[in-house]
């Protein structure tokens, strides 16, 4: 039903596709209606898809991957103490790679720096894909840049929405935080044995109803949007374009790309930044990324300082919307 779009799709061709009598078929789409599907159906038609749940739902998120071409075994829980945690058990047990685990609420989320993610919201998604990669640890650095400028710009190609990238990896909308990124790896003298890349993207999450602190810097994509997303779809979508992103890294070819377009969706550039790098203040104006991830600070005695994954805070607040046109 989803192939066939708005077209609707006989009872009789569904009951012959699964092997099952056309009794089973409605039965099945009843139980279906439960979990917050909705079917029309027509004598003579047949049946078409009306709607589709506002939460993620295992079974319609891996129709969608299997819709995208992408192969990718999703471990998908109701609720989890912390995705990124689930998924370093399931390699601990050597689970083969690469997979992903998946919910819709977390009870320990982690940010970086030692944060804690709040992820209480079913209308967003907390996912952790298990990677064994044979990379240099040295490339650690531009791993969740990279992933973050593929999920910008695919997801600024398909749904036409003005995200940004704050460095290192933090999506942003209309100035406020979107989506997160936590890349935990495991190295040893052989190198690295695997790292869990956790992305928490709030998507259709009500910020009317999370801590008042967070709701200043923080928002979903219907709340800045004001339109709906199909979760399951996006989901899908991410899925594939973190897996593709990962494959490109690992292939070294994804330089390229990086290096085109980092800077369209480059948040801080020519701005005023200032915070921490490590214990030391730091304040200066940003001037883009090298390719080792690290970003370019102009200091006010002229010098250039790079600086890895601190924390930075911009000078002064941005009017993302005025920034929107240097979108692709
Ligand atoms: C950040 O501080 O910006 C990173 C946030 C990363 C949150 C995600 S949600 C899925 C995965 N599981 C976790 O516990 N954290 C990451």
């Amino acid at each position: 039903m989803l192939e066939a779009g708005s077209d609707f799709v006989s009872g009789n061709d569904l009951a012959a596709l699964l092997e099952i009598s056309r009794v089973s078929v409605w039965s099945h789409l009843e139980k279906l209606k439960d979990d917050g599907f909705e079917f029309e159906a027509l004598r003579n038609k047949g049946y078409r898809l009306k709607k589709t749940p506002s939460f993620i739902h295992p079974d319609l998120l891996n129709a969608y991957l299997w819709n995208n071409n992408t192969s990718l075994p999703v471990i998908y829980l109701e609720e989890i103490d912390s995705t990124n945690s689930e998924t370093e058990r399931q390699l601990a047990n050597n689970h083969s790679t690469p997979f992903a685990v998946i919910t819709g609420k977390q009870s320990k989320g982690r940010g970086r720096h030692g944060r804690v993610w709040y992820a209480e919201d079913r209308g967003n998604a907390y996912i952790s894909l298990g990677f064994k990669p044979n990379f240099s640890p040295d490339l650690i650095r531009s791993f969740t840049p990279w992933i973050a400028t593929e999920l910008c710009h695919n997801l600024v190609l398909k749904y036409h929405i003005p995200l940004k990238i704050k460095w290192p990896n933090d999506l942003m909308i209309y100035g406020k935080k979107v989506c997160g990124m936590l890349a935990e790896s495991r190295i040893d003298m052989d190198g690295i044995r695997d790292i869990v890349l956790g992305v928490g993207i709030n998507i259709s999450g009500n910020p009317e109803t999370w801590p008042e602190e967070l709701q200043q810097k923080a928002t979903s994509l219907e709340a800045a949007c004001k339109c709906s997303f199909n979760i399951n779809e996006m989901v899908a979508y991410i899925l594939s374009i973190m897996l593709n992103a990962y494959n490109q890294f690992i292939n070294n070819t994804w330089r390229i790309a990086f290096e085109k377009n980092w800077p369209h969706y480059d948040i801080l550039y020519n701005k005023e930044v200032n915070g921490f790098h490590g214990r030391m203040p730091v304040e200066g104006i940003a001037k883009g990324i090298t390719e080792e991830g690290s970003l370019r600070l102009l200091l006010k005695n002229g010098k250039i300082e790079l600086l890895d994954a601190g924390e930075l805070s911009l000078s002064e607040p941005i009017n993302n919307k005025l920034k929107i046109e240097h979108n692709v």
